[in-house]
């Protein structure tokens, strides 16, 4: 993609810019899922260093900014487990342990049709918590919260993978906490206007003026010329009636348009009553 990228450059004469999203460490921190979350982080460390090396390797000046609109789930390290007072620490090696995301195991676990309640109480030990999960210290009631009637199964797998690792969520929507700002540049004039314009605390509307200042666009022009249009991703059929309004409500949209989203809910609600019906 960046050999693309740089040819696309040759072709302007003027500025380049392209945006690379890791969607899914927002989702992950929406489902409160910590394993989901910090593997899409490295992931994205990863594409940084791609950029950065391709940064490294041109004449071209670039500049490179990383940082996020907002957090998400508001997690949080050495979490506190019940009244004594907590050991400074949390568990990075219960994360590497599970191996599947948190929405994975849930689909995995309400596709399951099972015989009987056993039969199923045998598949969420083995399948989900020992094998995807990599949790081997779980308890006969964990077993049962995951299937109790108008339980969220995919919350207390989550919680299961979140407590043993002492991370904390606050929330399933966004958080106020502040988020990181890194800068690479390819010249010492990128270096220093990173450090001018984004160096220190910083409102995140200062980002689009340093892309404003060093390409001498017009960001409310655009931002005007943007206005009005769907961003989201979903497909074209998903958007009739007032879709295309409700898109633009909130972070709602995972639940009532993303038709995946929908489909996933239906599937955990169906379980519920598949589990119900199980002698
Ligand atoms: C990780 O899984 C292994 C077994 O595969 C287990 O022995 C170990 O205790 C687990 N580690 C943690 C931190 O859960």
């Amino acid at each position: 993609m960046l050999h693309y990228l740089f040819y696309l450059y040759l072709l302007t004469t003027t500025f380049l810019t392209t945006l690379i999203e890791t969607i899914k460490i927002d989702h992950a921190g929406h489902q409160n899922d910590p394993h989901a979350q910090v593997r899409e982080v490295l992931a994205y460390d990863k594409a940084f260093k791609a950029v950065i090396d391709f940064a490294d390797s041109t004449e071209v000046e670039t500049i490179i900014v990383s940082t996020s609109d907002h957090e998400t789930g508001g997690a949080s390290v050495a979490l506190q487990v019940g009244e004594s007072y907590p050991e400074y620490l949390w568990k990075p090696d219960v994360l590497l342990n599970a191996t599947k995301s948190g929405e994975y195991v849930t689909r995995k676990l309400a596709s399951y049709k099972a015989s009987s309640k056993k039969d199923l109480y045998q598949f969420i030990k083995t399948e989900i918590l020992e094998k995807d999960l990599g949790i081997h210290d779980y308890t006969e009631q964990d077993v049962l919260n995951i299937v109790a009637p108008g339980a969220n199964p995919h919350n207390i797998l989550n919680k299961l993978v979140s407590d043993r690792a002492l991370i904390g969520w606050s929330t399933h929507g966004h958080s106020a906490v502040d988020v990181n700002i890194y800068g690479y540049s390819n010249t010492e004039n990128g270096k220093s206007l990173l450090y001018k314009y984004l160096g220190g605390n910083r409102e995140n509307t200062e980002i689009g003026r340093f892309w404003e200042a060093i390409t001498g666009s017009d960001y409310n022009k655009i931002t005007g010329l943007l206005e009005g249009t769907v961003h989201h991703t979903v497909s074209a059929q998903s958007l009739d009636g007032d879709a295309a309004t409700e898109l633009l409500g909130g972070f709602n949209e995972h639940d009532t348009l993303d038709p995946e989203y929908a489909t996933f809910k239906a599937q955990v609600a169906e379980f519920g009553e598949h589990v119900e019906q199980l002698s």
